[in-house]
């Protein structure tokens, strides 16, 4: 049995204890790494994340029969124990913003669809994951795609990628209170196997860019576990908000260095490191695309070592154990490959992109950073896939 069948093997079993049925249908939407332009998203810019082989997979069958009104019923199957992680709600009742809540991701998943005037058909689902939570690599985004999917199909209403991602990040904004941007989503939604995914998150157009088959995508998981909700993300966001002000500009993307460097006597100067990461993180993303699909090592080692720095520096969502994680990881790999944090950062994940063949001086690194280190960093690679899709069954 591979990971992918073990996954959904896991959900019916999910599904058939809690509503003694079998489920008649199964949907799956993968996490993500970003490989260049963090923090960009909400500043309306250029990002190039990939998804990768971790996913949500939700198990659907139609809703109670005998119910008086019709119901929606959902169990998370990595959220707790059968009874406690249970939700059932009907589609009219009000959904109250709450602390969080797996609940209110599924309902704010249903409620965004029904913003947008499609008729939801209840069902019962039963959700269950294997993209580690809380590591940078969008659990939460799976999640969301996962469910906004499975009922988008039920109702027959066969939603665009793009129409997802957007509904998936409404119920994050409004019912979990994140403040995230389209990034996850869009990545998890509309990936193309064996590609990075260039979006624009202002117009949403995507450019699929191959990812030469020569390089290697490790991520490297610190240990360290934030959550994002609770997290300085919301505040950074608000900080690139109020410097677009500063610039009488709709957002960050339609700076460029002339002008940012022109204003930094004026501009308060946490806003300009802010506003400085973000516009030289745009320069990037093009030559890291280009290098992507050249399998030009040194180049990426150039940039993703820049962008790390940016990150660290000059917006701040770095630590110190992570700084020096990426710093052995990318002395040992010179010019065969880059490293760099990934995600919103305060923790989770760095991402690695190198020559196969340079994957084991990673993990040489990793155990030198281990001998001295709180809490054990360790290395996966990671297979660029398919956005989000109904599970066709063998
Ligand atoms: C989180 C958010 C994304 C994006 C990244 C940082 O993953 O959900 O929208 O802002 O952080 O690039």
């Amino acid at each position: 049995m591979d990971r992918r069948d073990r996954l959904i093997a896991r959900a019916r079993q999910g599904y058939r204890l809690a509503y003694g049925a079998e489920p008649t249908r199964f949907f799956a939407a993968p996490g993500r790494v970003n490989l260049i332009g963090e923090h960009v998203d909400y500043n309306d810019g250029y990002v190039l994340p990939c998804a990768i082989d971790r996913e949500t997979i939700v198990a659907l069958g139609p809703a109670d029969r005998e119910a008086k009104v019709p119901r929606f019923e959902a169990v998370a199957l990595d959220m707790g124990d059968m009874a406690s992680a249970r939700d059932a709600f009907d589609l009219i009742g009000p959904i109250l913003p709450g602390e969080n809540a797996w609940q209110n991701h599924v309902r704010g998943v249903v409620q965004a669809l029904a913003r947008y005037g499609h008729r939801i058909r209840p069902a019962r689902i039963a959700i269950a994951g294997d993209v580690p939570i809380g590591a940078g690599l969008s659990s939460s985004a799976a999640f969301g795609v996962a469910v906004a999917l499975a009922v988008s199909e039920y109702s027959g209403l066969g939603l665009a990628p793009d129409r997802l991602a957007k509904v998936a990040q409404i119920a994050e904004n409004d019912f979990v209170g994140c403040a995230c941007g389209i990034m996850d989503q869009m990545a998890s939604a509309a990936s193309v196997a064996g590609h990075a995914l260039l979006l624009d998150c202002r117009s949403l157009e995507t450019m699929p860019i191959p990812i030469h088959a020569g390089l290697a995508i490790t991520v490297i998981d610190t240990g360290i576990r934030r959550n994002l909700t609770e997290s300085a993300f919301n505040q950074r966001r608000a900080e690139c908000e109020a410097a677009a002000a500063h610039f009488g500009l709709k957002a960050l993307r339609d700076c460029d260095s002339t002008r940012l460097l022109l204003a930094e006597p004026d501009l308060d100067p946490v806003l300009f490191r802010r506003a400085r990461h973000v516009v030289t993180e745009m320069d990037r993303i093009e030559p890291v695309g280009v290098a992507l699909a050249r399998g030009d090592t040194g180049v990426l080692a150039a940039l993703m070592g820049e962008a790390h720095r940016s990150l660290s520096e000059d917006f701040e969502v770095s630590l110190p154990p992570i700084d020096r994680l990426a710093e052995l990881v990318a002395d040992a790999l010179g010019d065969a490959g880059g490293v760099r944090l990934t995600g919103a950062g305060f923790g989770g994940c760095l991402v690695a992109v190198s020559r196969h063949d340079a994957v084991s001086v990673i993990d040489d690194a990793i155990g030198r950073y281990n001998r001295d280190a709180d809490l054990p960093a360790r290395a996966e690679q990671f297979r660029p896939v398919d956005g989000a899709a109904p599970v066709v069954l063998a």
